[in-house]
This record gives C-alpha cells, structure tokens and sequence, in this order.
C-alpha cells in the first residue's frame, strides 16, 4: 500500500485526484489541509470517509512540517494556481522527511519558461528548488480541460456547464492543435503514473484528445445541429491582451479577477499564439506521453464530452466557487 498525501483534495484538480487515486487502488490517502479549512464541509466529508488529515500551515516554516511530512511514500500537490510558491517549503520538508517521490502541482497546459507564462514560471521555480533539494519527483501537466474548452451555442444549451457563458471565441486560425483532458480523467492517470518506476524523475503529460479551437467547433455544430458564429481574435490581439494584462499585475492588480486575467491571456498566447500546448512540443521538452505508457487505459475522448454536454451531463467548474 503507497501511502499517499494529497494537498489540495477539495480542489477541482485536487478532487480528480482523489477520485483516481481512490478508484485505482492500492493507496492509502491522508490530506494535508490548511487550519483555516479544517472544518469545511468538504474537508469533513473527506475525514468521514476515513482519512486521517495532517493539517498545516505550509507557509509557517519547514521546520514544523518535516514530522507532519515522516512516512509519506509520495506527495501530490493540486494547490490553487495563486499559492504555487507555497510549494517552497513543502519541498525542502519532503526532502528532510525521506519521502520517495514528489509531484508538485503541474497539471497545466505545456509551455516552456522564461517570461512567457508568469504562472509556469512559478511551476518551474517550485522545480527548480525540487532540482535542487535532489528531491524524487514527478511533473505531470494536463494541456487544458475538457471542461473550459468548448464554445458556447447559440440556443444558449450548453452555457449550464460553461465556465464562460456566451463564448464563440477563436483565436488566431483556429488551427492550432492542443492537447486536452477530461478533468476527471486528470486523477485517474495521475493513479497510474505515480506507481510507476518508468516516470520516476520525469516529467508526464497526459492527454485524451488533441484538437484545435476548429475541430472543436465544427463537431460540437455536428453533435448540436447549431451553427456557431466565430468571433476571430486575431494573433496580434491575443498578444496585446497578455501585455496588458501582465503590465496590469505588475503595477499591482493582483486580485482574483487580475490574476485570472493574466492566467487567461497568458495560456491564450502560448498556446494559439507559439502553439505550445502540443504532444510535439511536450515531446521536445522531454516529457514522456502517459498514452504510450498506458496504452490498456482509454481516456474519455472530447467527442464523449460534447455528448454529456448536450446530454445535460456535463460537469461546470468551480461550481461552488472560488476562494
Ligand atoms: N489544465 C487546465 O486547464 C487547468 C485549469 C485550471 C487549473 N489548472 C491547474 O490546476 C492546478 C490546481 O488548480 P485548481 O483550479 O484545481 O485549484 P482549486 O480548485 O482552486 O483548489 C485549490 C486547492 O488548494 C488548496 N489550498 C490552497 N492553498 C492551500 C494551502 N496553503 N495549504 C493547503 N491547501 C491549500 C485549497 O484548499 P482550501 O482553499 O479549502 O484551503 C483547494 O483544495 C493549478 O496549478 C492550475 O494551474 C489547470
């Protein structure tokens, strides 16, 4: 039995994970929450299913947590994008502690760093100081969900389960292929890969499907019977959106809507604008494909998603919201 601590558990990628982790088998899971979650609902209801919470403050210090951290084979971290630096520590405890293997929170689009995406280069510091520490450990990165991926239509049918209602946005061509994951097929590879010597100091990423905005469109008109109008925003735009949107958080906007607007135009420029969030690119970079790793395990492809989406089955992120 691999015993297993889980940051981030009552997360949208967090709670993947567990469920992956739970249907694999084989692991025994504790949750590190911060004291001021400990008592949420959700927290409780994880705790009545039986697991033991280790609850800290990972921003307090690393001396405290290395006892917290003793015994653990592996530690996943699905922390919010906003805490990514938080990671530092938790780093350093792990290292102290003897855990075997640590995979911090990727679970993103590809990209490579410097500059780019400010949010990747918070992943890369966190592996860096991983680098450094000689720490085991495992990068999985996700290209983007299922779940934010798709246009709305004009009936307005599929806006229940739309992070951004009222979307008929195509970037550039439209042609750029990316990478994409059900969301709830994140924790099921994550299961597979953590057990697995051949991803031991490597870097993963996973996909169901890889598509462009395009494809994407034209098979939801298929699925729906709609036509979507396109509302083209063009290379030059998606660039201007990303530098004013980091000069904005430079100058200090560093609120919920900043960061996500910065999060948004950033992973837009990479992956519609360099064509980043691609199996070629990630290839180059070194990651392993989990496809090629597990070839008994079938993904959920996009085309099943578009049926659950017109089905009304389709799941709508951060639902309860976001803190
Ligand atoms: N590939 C994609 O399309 C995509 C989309 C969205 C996000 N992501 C990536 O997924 C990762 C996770 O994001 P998410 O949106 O899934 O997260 P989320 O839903 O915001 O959840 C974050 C989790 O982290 C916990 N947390 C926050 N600060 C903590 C701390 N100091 N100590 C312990 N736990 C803490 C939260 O618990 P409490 O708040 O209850 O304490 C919550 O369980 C991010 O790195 C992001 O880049 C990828």
């Amino acid at each position: 039995m691999q015993k297993v601590l889980l940051v981030g558990a009552t997360g949208e990628t967090g709670k993947s994970i567990y469920d992956g982790l739970v249907e694999e088998g084989g692991y025994e899971i504790e949750l590190l929450v911060r004291p001021s979650s400990a008592e949420k609902p959700a927290v409780k209801t994880l705790e009545a299913k039986g697991h033991k919470l280790v609850v800290a403050d990972i921003d307090a210090g690393i001396d405290p947590l290395v006892p917290l951290l003793k015994g653990f084979d592996t530690i996943i971290s699905a922390i919010q994008p906003g805490s990514q630096l938080s990671q530092l520590n938790l780093v350093d405890a792990a290292r102290s502690a003897g855990v075997k293997r640590f995979v911090p929170c990727g679970f993103a689009s590809i990209s490579p760093r410097g500059g780019i995406m400010r949010l990747r280069d918070q992943k890369e510091e966190v592996h860096d100081h991983i680098f450094r520490a000689h720490l085991p450990y495992t990068i999985i990165d996700v290209g983007t969900w299922f779940q934010i991926s798709f246009p709305s239509l004009p009936s307005g049918r599929v806006d229940y389960a739309s992070f951004v209602a009222g979307n008929f946005t195509i970037h550039a061509d439209g042609k750029a292929p990316k990478i994409l994951t059900d969301l709830r097929d994140i924790g099921r590879f994550v299961a597979k890969i953590v057990k697995d010597e051949r991803t031991l100091n490597k870097r993963v990423y996973t996909a169901g499907d890889v598509l462009s905005e395009d494809e994407i469109f034209q098979m939801m008109e298929k699925a729906s019977g709609e036509e979507i109008p396109r509302k083209q925003v063009s290379r030059e735009q998606i660039k201007k959106d990303a530098d004013e949107a980091l000069a904005a958080f430079d100058k200090g906007a560093r609120d919920q809507v900043a960061m996500m607007r910065l999060y948004r135009s950033q992973y837009n420029y990479s992956k519609y604008v360099r064509i980043d969030n691609t199996p070629e690119f990630a290839e180059y970079l070194g990651y392993l494909d989990a496809r090629k790793l597990y070839p008994g395990f079938q993904p959920r492809t996009f085309r099943e998603y578009v049926e659950e989406l017109l089905t009304g089955k389709g799941i709508k992120p951060y639902a309860q919201g976001r803190e």
